[in-house]
């Protein structure tokens, strides 16, 4: 063994040892006294292990954790090329703002068209609509699911909508027959926002693997976590071109980091007004961003991804207990159900609280809190409402009925795999004090 390697393992089995002490003192669940996150890292030496493995080749930027990452996660969800990025919202700039590229032509989109999304959800799926001048035009969300209202968009379409974007809320798959359907018959570009939803499928196939372009994050209380971190999925050779020009401050060279002239003609591009021979490092096709991640995060998400068919087990698992103790109360409660032929990976457990409830949504969650179980809002409710959006230019196709009832009486607990069988049963324990109090 080179002598560089021997020292590398006595770290790696050393930072066993802080492993295993750290699991040896872990504290027992104790009901009532320990908090019951919704979300959290999962991990064990390996994820340390390796991330010191990369923080010791100080490579530091993108480098082979990550072009392995890239290449596993494409396999995984079934589409040619995976970009990663440091931010699932940095993913979804980069989506929106590869299709606004010039390389793509006729088909590009441009300031003032239509985007069609929801107001339901997380800000950053729709922000990068309004930060490349695009105009988001509103879809309002079905019950139990939250996610868009299939059978709404096709009205909903102008002559200027070119584009949907749409999460899959909490997990559950919206309704890809439908989506695809319209997107091929009106020629429109498709993003799935795959951000709380790696490893759901939708009729066998994996979600991301629809859409031109799908993105995924991973930050902490995700499927999957780098600390930080996001990746940008598609099979469209162009499409992935765009985006890694984007990512890597908009260039037009596509060498890896430390590599050169890998088009092999660094010195003999002619582009734009620079002159021939121009460094084609130093030639930009697009109004870029850095938005690259550090070999560091890839390494972690590495060991996290080999644990992903054992996380979404746990969080499928997790979701039948608390399906289980909570359907007695459906009378009061709106439940989540998965989407027709899908089998999600669910991120969270969506209650809504029914309008003739004897409760409100802020007693539960009141109570809850107080009683050690956390809860989250599904996310900006209805974003329209949100302060940030004031003086936006956008459009509702229709009254969002159903987004001001997600903004009104809609709350999720966690099903994440660090939530142990004990916890979960502790969760229904406490829903079950709260209904003793309002019979
Ligand atoms: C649906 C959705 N899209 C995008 C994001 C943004 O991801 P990130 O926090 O990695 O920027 C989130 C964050 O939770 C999300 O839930």
């Amino acid at each position: 063994m080179r002598k560089e390697d021997k020292i590398r393992q006595e770290i790696f089995a050393k930072i066993a040892d802080l492993y295993t002490l750290r699991k040896q003192t872990e504290e027992a669940f104790i009901p009532g006294v320990s908090p019951v996150p919704y979300a959290g890292r999962v991990y064990d030496e390996k994820e340390m292990i390796s991330l010191v493995d990369a923080s010791l080749d100080f490579w530091l930027t993108t480098g082979r954790y990550a072009a392995q990452f890239e290449k596993d996660l494409a396999a995984y969800i079934g589409t040619k090329f995976c970009l990663l990025t440091n931010s699932g919202s940095s993913a979804n700039l980069l989506a929106v703002s590869a299709l606004t590229s010039p390389k793509l032509g006729e088909k590009r989109l441009r300031a003032g068209d239509e985007v069609l999304t929801t107001a339901c959800g997380f800000p950053t799926t729709l922000n990068p609509i309004l930060q490349n001048n695009l105009v988001p035009v509103f879809v309002d969300v079905e019950k139990e699911t939250w996610n868009i209202q299939a059978d709404l968009i096709e009205d909903a379409l102008s002559e200027k909508t070119k584009a949907i974007i749409v999460p899959h809320t909490l997990g559950n798959p919206a309704d890809l027959n439908t989506i695809t359907r319209i997107v091929r018959k009106y020629h429109l570009w498709f993003i799935e926002d795959n951000c709380d939803a790696l490893g759901s499928t939708y009729r066998k196939k994996h979600t991301g693997a629809f859409g031109h372009i799908s993105t995924c994050s991973f930050y902490p209380a995700h499927h999957i976590t780098m600390g930080e971190g996001g990746a940008v999925l598609t099979s469209d050779p162009l499409l992935r071109k765009i985006i890694a020009s984007y990512r890597d401050w908009g260039r037009d060279c596509w060498c890896e980091p430390g590599c050169d002239n890998s088009c092999k003609k660094r010195f003999d591009w002619k582009l734009g007004e620079l002159p021939r021979g121009y460094d084609h490092k130093y030639i930009y096709s697009h109004i870029g961003y850095n938005l690259k991640v550090t070999d560091m995060q890839a390494a972690v998400g590495t060991e996290q991804l080999k644990k992903l068919p054992e996380f979404i087990q746990r969080r499928k698992e997790n979701f039948n207990i608390l399906f289980q103790g909570l359907k007695k109360y459906e009378d009061c409660l709106v439940l989540p159900r998965p989407t027709p032929h899908s089998d999600p990976s669910w991120f969270g457990f969506p209650i809504l609280i029914r309008d003739d409830a004897r409760f409100t949504r802020n007693e539960i969650v009141h109570y809850l809190e107080d009683h050690k179980v956390a809860t989250r809002m599904l996310f900006g409710g209805n974003l329209t409402k949100q302060p940030a959006y004031a003086d936006m230019i956008s459009r509702s196709a229709g009254p969002l009925v159903n987004t001001d009832l997600v903004m009104n009486n809609l709350f999720w607990i966690g099903v994440y795999p660090g939530l142990k069988p004990e916890m979960c049963a502790y969760i229904v324990a406490a829903f079950d004090t709260f209904f003793s109090h309002y019979p």
